[in-house]
């Protein structure tokens, strides 16, 4: 099978303005500490465009800080062509999960679709929680869900970057 350049990883929520952008940021941050910045591509997308072009939200920021995070991606809208461009689209709570499907075409794409919290191992969250409306605690579960998972998806990606280059992807 044909070896791919990249494994490219979007993360999808609501707004794209909390936890997406949070996972993006706490992905890219362990992308680099394990030296697989050429292997690996990350972004992140909204099921709405209401926040479109704009940073993340000023608390998602301020907390992600604390934890020695920058997340400074810009919001935007999931398209159709995500499915085509992303190897794994990976969501945030069933909410997410429907409307990403409504966008998928074929069986193909469907594959492609994950949900966060399939990748953690310290919790038993089956979503990550909206922290729009909630305050501070909220928002440092949302982080403590996002390092929890986003350690469990760097393995599975480590083995796929492995088969990956054995050409069984
Ligand atoms: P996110 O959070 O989906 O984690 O980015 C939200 C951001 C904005 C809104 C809801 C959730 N909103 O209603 O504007």
């Amino acid at each position: 099978m044909k070896k791919k350049d990249k494994i490219r990883i979007l993360f999808v929520c609501l707004g794209n303005i909390c936890r997406s952008p949070a996972a993006e940021g706490i992905m890219k941050k362990l992308i680099e500490e394990n030296g697989l910045e050429d292997a690996v591509e990350v972004d992140s997308a909204g099921l709405s465009d209401w926040h479109e072009g704009e940073l993340p939200d000023s608390r998602m920021r301020s907390h992600g800080r604390r934890r020695g995070y920058d997340f400074c991606s810009r919001s935007r809208p999931l398209e159709r062509a995500d499915f085509e461009r992303f190897d794994y689209i990976i969501v945030m709570d069933s909410s997410n999960y429907t409307a990403a499907l409504s966008l998928a075409r074929t069986d193909e794409d469907k594959k492609k679709l994950r949900r966060m919290t399939d990748f953690s191992s310290r919790f038993s969250y089956d979503h990550v929680p909206d922290p729009y409306y909630s305050g501070a605690s909220g928002f440092e579960l949302v982080l403590d869900l996002l390092e929890d998972a986003c350690g469990g998806l760097l393995d599975f990606i480590c083995t796929e970057i492995s088969r990956n280059r054995k050409g069984i992807l």
